[in-house]
């Protein structure tokens, strides 16, 4: 068993309505926590940034379905390495949806990785990408914390 952390970048089809995106989530949790996967799916303009960890050889497998998967187009890959600890271990998978963040809040964690107001991963460098998906789900940590 050896560990890896992946991030991608991918474009949502415009036909992909919000009805699709709660299915995909629910099916890819399921088949995650299966095959002990865990990431963080954040979708935001028509953008999804993905990361999935978890062994080498299932998480290679499971991006190989994803780029093929015709609800989304031009996957590109930001970055793929071994890990000690997992970044994401609390969740299966985990949406975070950027367009229904309030704006102040949306605005400082996009400002704080790559300088842009609007959410384009596929201009920020693989260690902005994993800031941000560390801060946002710290954000969420305390969010759920707080509720509890
Ligand atoms: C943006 C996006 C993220 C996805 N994330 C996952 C995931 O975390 N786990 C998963 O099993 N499938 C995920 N899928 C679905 C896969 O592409 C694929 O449909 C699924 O693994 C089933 O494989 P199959 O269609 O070859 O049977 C995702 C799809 C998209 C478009």
């Amino acid at each position: 068993m050896h560990t890896i952390r992946l991030l991608y970048v991918s474009t949502a089809a415009s036909t992909l309505a919000y009805q699709d995106l709660v299915a995909l989530l629910r099916a890819a949790t399921q088949r995650n926590e299966a095959s002990d996967i865990t990431g963080l799916l954040v979708y935001g303009s028509g953008l999804f940034l993905q990361a999935l960890e978890g062994d080498r050889a299932v998480v290679n497998r499971l991006y190989n379905r994803i780029v093929v998967d015709a609800r989304h187009t031009d996957c590109t890959l930001l970055l793929a390495e071994s890990i000690e600890r997992r970044a994401f271990a609390d969740w299966s998978m985990k949406l975070i949806g950027l367009d229904d963040m309030p704006t102040a809040k949306r605005r400082a964690v996009l400002l704080r990785y790559g300088g842009a107001q609007h959410f384009n991963p596929y201009n920020i460098s693989a260690g902005q990408a994993l800031g941000f998906l560390r801060d946002l789900a710290e954000s969420e940590r305390q969010s759920a914390s707080r509720a509890a």
